[in-house]
């Protein structure tokens, strides 16, 4: 029998290795059960073609499918997958198309895959748009959510809130340092006098994060070597979230859509193993740039800003 050639990758960090091409035929030949957590942004089903092409609305399912089901495949018992995946208009109307919710239901129902939450990403500067509906006829807001289905193999996903806590507010502060007395809410949530400092506060399931001055070295230097920057990459914050909440250092984390490679920036920050595929060449090329700047881990990953913050760790890379 002809044995299949085993892809090389087009570069390699201390971390990760980025392959070009298919990411379907490449995670055939990935081992089962080796991967705690899959995070990714596919190509969105929009209505207007993006340069890198995006199935129909229609056909959006049937082609995620087969990825979905390898992810399952790869994924170990307690691993998670982390899809990013923005909403869409239908043509021609001011409503909303429901592909995104249908995916969410095809992956549980038909490939086996558990909503262990849903998150949502909440990106202030996103500009208004369809502009049609929002700033011409002023028939509906600016969209500024994308949807992260958080999906699990099993019930019970390894995940740890206490690595993602939030500073306390101001007010919460002063509570730590006051103390609070025992009340029953008008809700009847009963708010009991044991109140003590836990380090933070539990974030909740909306991510607010600006998207650009997290990716400044990688559009640096796209600019300085004349190669035109992805132009649908998510802040590293996202990525850097779900690392910490839903692994631990050395695990092995897989993005078959990756883009810019922000995944790929994200873990080596982390120090997480990472596999990044990616099929468009000029893409893959210039998310090496990612590796070539400060790769320290991000010291505040709640920045309202979208900024990548003060740096903490040593560097990776001398
Ligand atoms: C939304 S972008 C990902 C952006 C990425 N998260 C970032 O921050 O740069 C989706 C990417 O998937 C790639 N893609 C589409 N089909 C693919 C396939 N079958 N295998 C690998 N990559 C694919 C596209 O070329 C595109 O760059």
């Amino acid at each position: 029998m002809k044995r299949r050639e085993v892809a090389k990758p087009l570069y390699e960090t201390s971390y990760g290795k980025a392959f070009l091409g298919d990411s379907l035929p490449l995670m055939a030949d990935m081992p089962v059960a080796s991967v705690n957590l899959v995070f990714t942004s596919p190509p969105y089903a929009l209505h207007f073609k993006k340069e890198y092409g995006n199935a129909a609305q229609r056909d959006y399912v049937k082609w995620f499918l087969p990825f979905a089901r390898h992810v399952h495949r790869l994924l170990r018992d307690d691993g998670s997958f982390v899809v990013d995946i923005g909403g869409a208009w239908t043509p021609g109307q001011p409503t909303r198309s429901l592909y995104h919710f249908e995916l969410l239901i095809a992956l549980c129902r038909e490939v086996g895959f558990y909503l262990a939450q849903e998150f949502y990403w909440y990106n202030p500067a996103k500009l208004p748009s369809p502009a049609e509906w929002v700033t011409v006829r002023k028939v509906r807001v600016k969209d500024a959510v994308n949807c992260l289905w958080w999906l699990s193999k099993t019930p019970a996903p390894k995940a740890d809130n206490q690595r993602v806590l939030k500073e306390y507010s101001p007010d919460m502060k002063r509570l730590v340092k006051r103390g609070y007395r025992a009340t029953v809410r008008p809700s009847g949530h009963i708010i009991t006098a044991k109140f003590t400092d836990r380090g933070g506060s539990i974030p909740p399931n909306l991510l607010t994060y600006g998207n650009n001055d997290s990716n400044g070295h990688y559009l640096e230097q796209c600019k300085k070597h004349g190669l035109k920057p992805h132009p649908a990459r998510f802040p590293v914050q996202l990525p850097t979230f779900f690392l910490r909440f839903l692994t631990d250092p050395n695990d092995l984390v897989f993005d078959p859509f990756a883009g810019s490679n922000t995944t790929g920036e994200a873990c080596e920050r982390e120090g997480r193993r990472w596999i990044a595929v990616e099929v468009e060449e000029r893409y893959l090329e210039a998310s090496r740039f990612r590796f070539t700047g400060d790769l320290r881990a991000l010291s505040d990953l709640y920045e309202e800003n979208g900024t990548a913050g003060v740096v903490v760790q040593p560097s990776l890379f001398g």
